[in-house]
């Protein structure tokens, strides 16, 4: 929610940072702006509504005169409507101090009541204009000495935050501060940047510090120092992104999602990778840490959106391999609620972005109420892991469309490697042998779902562009996948859609069914359970009584639901646990093609940010 990209060194900044914030856009694209200490010494700054190409657009159109140190931010808007005006950089002290923000600043009523009684004016709603005015104040009070100010500044502040700033006065120098927002330090020769992920900045080096919470950020060309909130020097944990610029362009594919669904048998084989030792899952980030999973009662997974479906499904595996009772909890519910947790609780945390505040927010609170924390991350530096006391990190590469494909597969193979190996650990899993070499078939199935049945789907998304609704069923693992599939739906389509457990339809979503209602049923195999399989024939049957026009999805070779059945979208045999994996890619896809056929932006729907980092 909110991108952030901060540069300083020998280079123009302007492109550097119109490159950062294209990278970012999935975080917010509400309004983009740069801000930039000229080559003159003067600070100039553009900042337009509407996505990044309406700022680019006026750049072109009139130039603002280029420099080495410079700001950017793309927005999702919380305080203040999506206008040129609430758009970042915010400036101070005459225009001649810039700030972006990413967060939201909870005490920012009160700071500006002060501010206003001492003659401050504002031009914007936003609570980023406080504290721009605020950091102005406080300039002039530390005799112009940015560092303190910035200090004293941040100290005020109560929220979730990451702020950058930099003044005129001072060319070469950006300052910035996180707290529970996130920042990472890119680090260049000769010139370094800030971003709010690596992504800002992965195409001049992939060298990162990773910064923690509560701790302030100053970048000139040769130095970065961090210290803590009270000024006190520390350590920023360095790491080397595992991904190259390419891995974040579209190289070629109409849109992000379509790479991202195409590049998920690679996300899932990475997964897998290094993880399989003699037959058997051995997590080796989890080595020592054996203590995590012994005499525990409890499993709660927390997450929010996709990564929750995910989750669901991983309640079924961790029952299954390491017998020990799952919930799966949204975390802003699980959060201000009063669970019962203790010692005994493994509070298991996904998130692709790391940064989910309802998630980090569920994750400290575990953490204080002295349950064990585990996260399920894609992205290296974030803050989840680090809130928590072990990670298992999913290697999707960088996922940029807003709606989740490859991380949640990604998320679903990480949580069948923890089943198996918490298993393992607890002695409920002896021999893994079968379930290891599903694992190691699932790149090659997916990839085989995506080429025989790609343009069948898309056919049918083309015929039903004009659908209003469509309902989704499944039973036992296939019921998180139906709430996935009406969730990519309602996501980029703007279609209303819902995903139902089979078994729930007829208490009540039943009466929903009229002539010619489409309905996606993923029917799971009859080799796993025969009576569940039947029963959901059944329910198939129940519908298409009423009308409904069915299109299941199911294993090749099932021929019990071809009478019924108005389309067919084959997947190829596979265990129970690892069905989800094959079921959720033509979902994936009729989402996608019916969001083309409507003419929609599938990367960047209305309304949606990726990493959303207020709660
Ligand atoms: C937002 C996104 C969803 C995503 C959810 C959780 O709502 O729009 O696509 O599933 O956040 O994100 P996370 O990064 O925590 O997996």
């Amino acid at each position: 929610m909110c991108g952030i990209v901060g540069y300083v060194g020998p280079r123009p900044s302007q492109d550097i940072l119109l490159a950062g914030l294209a990278r970012l856009e999935y975080r917010g694209y509400d309004s983009a702006g740069v801000a930039v200490i000229d080559d003159a010494g003067s600070l100039g700054m553009r900042k337009k509504a509407g996505k990044l190409s309406v700022l680019r657009d006026s750049l072109a159109e009139s130039a603002l005169p280029d420099g080495s140190t410079g700001i950017g931010h793309t927005r999702w808007a919380t305080h203040g409507g999506p206008t040129d005006v609430n758009a970042h950089p915010h400036l101070a002290d005459d225009d001649k101090l810039a700030v972006i923000h990413n967060g939201i600043i909870e005490n920012f009523s009160a700071l500006r009541a002060e501010l206003i009684a001492e003659g401050v004016t504002f031009r914007s709603e936003t609570d980023t204009e406080v504290a721009a005015a605020l950091l102005g104040r406080e300039y002039a009070n530390n005799g112009g000495d940015l560092q303190r100010a910035f200090r004293d500044v941040v100290n005020r502040l109560e929220g979730a935050f990451t702020l950058l700033a930099m003044h005129q006065d001072q060319p070469g120098l950006v300052v910035g501060a996180r707290r529970n927002s996130p920042l990472v330090i890119g680090l260049g020769e000769g010139e370094n940047f800030l971003g709010s992920d690596v992504a800002a900045f992965v195409e001049h080096t992939r060298k990162a510090l990773a910064i923690g919470q509560d701790q302030i950020v100053a970048i000139t060309p040769d130095a970065v120092t961090v210290t803590d909130f009270a000024g006190t020097p520390v350590e920023a944990e360095p790491f080397d992104v595992s991904w190259d610029a390419a891995a974040a362009e579209k190289g070629g594919w109409s849109s992000f999602m379509a790479k991202e669904v195409a590049e998920q048998p690679e996300a899932v084989a990475n997964t897998i990778r290094g993880r399989i030792k003699d037959g058997q899952v051995v997590i080796p980030e989890l080595d020592g840490l054996d203590d995590l999973f012994i005499g525990i009662n409890r499993v709660i997974i927390t997450a929010c959106g996709t990564a929750s479906y995910a989750a669901l499904v991983g309640k079924y595996a961790i029952e299954q391999w390491a017998r020990v009772a799952v919930d799966v909890e949204l975390a802003h519910e699980f959060r201000y609620r009063d669970p019962v947790i203790g010692e005994d609780t493994l509070v298991v945390s996904i998130s692709q972005s790391g940064e989910t505040m309802d998630t980090l927010m569920a994750v400290k609170y575990a953490r204080e109420r002295g349950a064990r924390t585990l996260s399920v991350c894609n992205t290296q530096g974030a803050t989840i892991p680090r809130e928590s006391d072990a990670v298992v990190y999913t290697h999707a590469g960088p996922e940029v469309a807003v709606a989740s494909t490859k991380a949640f597969s990604a998320q679903i193979t990480a949580l069948l490697l923890l089943g198996l190996h918490m298993g393992r650990v607890r002695g409920t899993v002896t021999d893994a042998s079968a379930d290891v070499a599903e694992l190691l078939e699932l790149p090659e199935k997916i990839a085989k779902v995506l080429s025989s049945e790609q343009a069948h789907v898309e056919q049918l998304a083309h015929w039903m562009s004009d659908t209003r609704s469509v309902l989704f069923l499944g039973r036992h693992v296939g019921f998180p996948i139906a709430l996935e599939g009406a969730l990519k739906l309602k996501e980029i389509s703007y279609i209303h859609a819902e995903g139902f457990a089979a078994g729930e339809l007829k208490h009540g979503p039943i009466a929903l069914i009229e002539a010619g209602q489409p309905v996606f049923v993923l029917v799971p195999s009859p080799r796993h359970s025969a009576l569940i399989h039947s029963k959901v024939v059944s329910n198939i049957q129940e519908i298409r009584a009423r009308g409904a026009r069915v299109i299941v999805v199911a294993e090749e070779g099932d021929a019990a639901v071809l009478p019924f059945a108005d389309e067919v979208i084959h997947i190829p045999l596979a265990g129970a646990m690892f069905e989800p994996l094959l079921a959720v890619v033509p979902l994936q896809i009729f989402a996608m093609a019916l969001a083309t056929a409507k003419g929609l932006d599938v990367d960047q729907p209305r309304n949606l940010a990726k990493s959303v980092t207020v709660e």
